[in-house]
């Protein structure tokens, strides 16, 4: 029997790398996302929902995963930016969109995933360093990782046969870094964090989203190592305490 992996926000980016990574691994991927993943492969299924319609989600879910009584690994990886901005100029909408994207739909996908009886070995939501570091100008991104961490910890004793992890993938050369590395967009001088995000660009430091899915793909086994619900950071695993 094939082994099975749902992966949200596998149109672009991480999650289509990471489609890649599974796929390549002979695995049945499932994806999620509003443009579609072009990628055409027989192991492939694939629904287009605007995660954000919190409505829409069962009905996508359903048909998406219609039969499937087992998933081994799940990765809630959709998400957005927002604008880079102090918190005094960002507006309660704005930080909304954000929370709206990167939290309250994974929270309406787990709600859904726990009642639908699919048996998850792992579940992995796609966090960041933001969550914790604290930088200027990261302000509605930085607070929904940041309670996307909390979620996972929360979650964790409510999925007590799956394994949970928050997991931050480490700088990836997506259409995140094109907003943060354009000097039009996101002022280097006001928010003095995207400096090093431009001098990893086109080094080893940011991968290419095939790059940095092969790695995190090859990682996921070994998370099941920590406590579930817990926040770890693909940047600091391994190193010595
Ligand atoms: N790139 C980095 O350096 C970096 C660093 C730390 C964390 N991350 C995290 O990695 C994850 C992937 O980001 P990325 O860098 O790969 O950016 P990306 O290329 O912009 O990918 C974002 C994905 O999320 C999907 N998405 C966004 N809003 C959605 C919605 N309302 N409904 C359904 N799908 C939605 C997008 O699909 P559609 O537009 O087709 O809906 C797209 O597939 C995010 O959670 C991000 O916070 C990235």
């Amino acid at each position: 029997m094939s082994k099975t992996a749902l992966i949200t926000g596998n149109s672009s980016g991480l999650g289509l790398g990471l489609t890649e990574a599974y796929l390549t691994r002979g695995y049945e991927v499932y994806g999620v996302s509003r443009r579609g993943c072009q990628k055409t492969d027989h192991k492939l299924k694939d629904i287009r929902c605007d995660l954000t319609d919190y409505e829409a989600i069962p009905l996508a879910l359903e048909t998406l995963l219609m039969g499937i009584s087992h998933l081994d690994v799940v990765i809630l990886n959709a998400g957005i930016l927002g604008e880079m901005k102090d918190m005094a100029d960002s507006s309660l909408d704005e930080i909304q969109q954000v929370m709206d994207a990167n939290v309250w739909s994974n929270k309406v996908l787990l709600d859904w995933l726990l009642k639908s009886g699919i048996r998850i070995d792992q579940i992995v939501l796609i966090s960041s360093g933001a969550a914790v570091n604290g930088n200027r100008g990261w302000g509605a991104y930085a607070l929904s990782k940041a309670t996307l961490n909390m979620l996972t910890q929360l979650y964790a004793h409510e999925f007590p046969h799956s394994h949970l992890v928050a997991l931050a993938p480490g700088l990836i050369d997506t259409a995140m870094q094109e907003i943060l590395c354009d000097q039009d967009q996101v002022d280097a001088s006001q928010f003095p964090s995207v400096k090093k995000l431009r001098a990893a660009r086109g080094t080893k430091d940011m991968p290419s989203p095939v790059e940095a899915g092969e790695m995190i793909a090859a990682l996921i086994p070994s998370l099941k190592q920590l406590p579930t619900g817990s926040f770890t950071d693909v940047r600091t695993i391994g190193q010595s305490k």
